[in-house]
């Protein structure tokens, strides 16, 4: 009987140590996914600042920029959203539970993301028009996931 209820026990706390695990991986995983996206955003700021004429044109600086964009958009996106890390679950994200319902259009659009990015790195260093003319693709795959995927506020 004893030993019946030792084995409750233990059972009940492997679940919920199971429980605190997923939660924790699932708050790790929405740091890592929001951190990603502040160094797109950085790098793409730095390239869209060039491509507006508000910086003067730099050949090494958009290839470094241009370069960090194609590297973090070849990560595995899908692993950075586990089930159960969507805004309704926790209010620290903004990744809406669309996500999990649609994941190959997600995983996809992260794809488009990647390729757009090897033509801009390609390009970057190649003059301001080359920049300017691949700029706008790369920041249209940014917009087109977040419209669906990303709670506006
Ligand atoms: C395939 C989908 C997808 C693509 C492509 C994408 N994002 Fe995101 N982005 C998201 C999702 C989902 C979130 C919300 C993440 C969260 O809050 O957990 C997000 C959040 C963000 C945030 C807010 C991060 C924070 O600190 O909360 C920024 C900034 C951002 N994205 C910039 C970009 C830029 C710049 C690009 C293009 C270079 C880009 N994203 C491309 C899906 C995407």
């Amino acid at each position: 009987m004893r030993i019946v209820r030792s084995l409750v026990i233990a059972a009940t706390l492997t679940s919920l140590a199971g429980a605190a695990f997923a939660q924790d991986a699932g708050k790790a995983a929405i740091g890592a996914r929001q951190a990603l996206m502040k160094m797109q955003a950085y790098y793409l700021g730095q390239l869209g600042m060039m491509a507006q004429g508000k910086v003067p044109y730099d050949a090494k600086a958009a290839t470094i920029a241009a370069n960090g964009l194609e590297a973090i958009s070849s990560v595995d996106f899908a692993t950075l959203f586990p089930q159960g890390s969507d805004n309704a679950a926790d209010p620290q994200t903004k990744a809406l539970p669309a996500i999990w319902t649609s994941m190959d259009d997600f995983v996809s659009k992260y794809a488009d993301l990647h390729k757009a990015s090897l033509t801009l790195q390609a390009q970057a260093g190649n003059g301001l028009d080359a920049l300017k003319a691949n700029f706008g693709p790369v920041a249209g795959t940014c917009g087109a996931c977040h419209k669906e995927y990303r709670a506006a506020n």
